[in-house]
């Protein structure tokens, strides 16, 4: 079973991920770490020296390649389900999950770990502000697609949900 942690960056799913592992007993891999493991560069130096486009190309081959009888939580980039198929393919593959965090406790975070993520990179708090209405309003559409959806709740909430959702289908 695939299970696919997705949603805005600073939204917790790499935290996710780590936490929910132990609960529900199935392994997690960050999807950002295994491409940064694959290219011997960080995030921010695949966008700088090679650009966007060849970064959300390894995110799809990345997706493409994952064997859906496979077991694992994966943590996504926040921009992965909305390039190429990406989302089919995470809904064809295993369990999608849409994480979702109050706007203020995902700034916060943004703010603190800026410097890894070349989007944000150098905005003020203004400026992050004004980029996460307008990136949410356009990459919504793509992140609905998720089959489940979590909203500011704890690892153990999301873990009991995901095995009630589970049990049903
Ligand atoms: C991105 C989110 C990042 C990372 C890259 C691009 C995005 O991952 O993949 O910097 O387009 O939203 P996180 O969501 O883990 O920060």
């Amino acid at each position: 079973m695939l299970l696919f942690l997705i949603g805005f960056m600073g939204c917790g799913k790499s935290y996710t991920a780590k936490h929910l592992a132990p609960l529900l007993q199935i392994p997690y891999l960050d999807m950002d770490k295994e491409i940064e493991k694959a290219e011997h560069q960080s995030i921010a130096e695949i966008f700088h020296k090679k650009g966007e486009p060849y970064f959300r190309e390894l995110e799809h081959v990345f997706i493409q390649e994952l064997d859906k009888d496979a077991q694992f939580i994966i943590s996504t980039g926040g921009g992965a389900p909305c390039f190429y198929n990406n989302m089919d393919l995470m809904n064809e593959k295993g369990l999608t999950i849409y994480l979702n965090r109050n706007k203020q406790d995902v700034i916060d975070r943004l703010l603190r770990g800026q410097y890894k993520r070349p989007l944000i990179a150098d905005f003020s708090r203004e400026e992050l502000e004004k980029f996460y209405d307008s990136k949410l309003q356009d990459r919504k559409v793509f992140y609905e697609q998720a089959k489940l959806f979590a909203y500011d709740q704890t690892t153990e909430e999301l873990a009991q949900q995901i095995e009630i959702y589970l049990q049903k289908n």
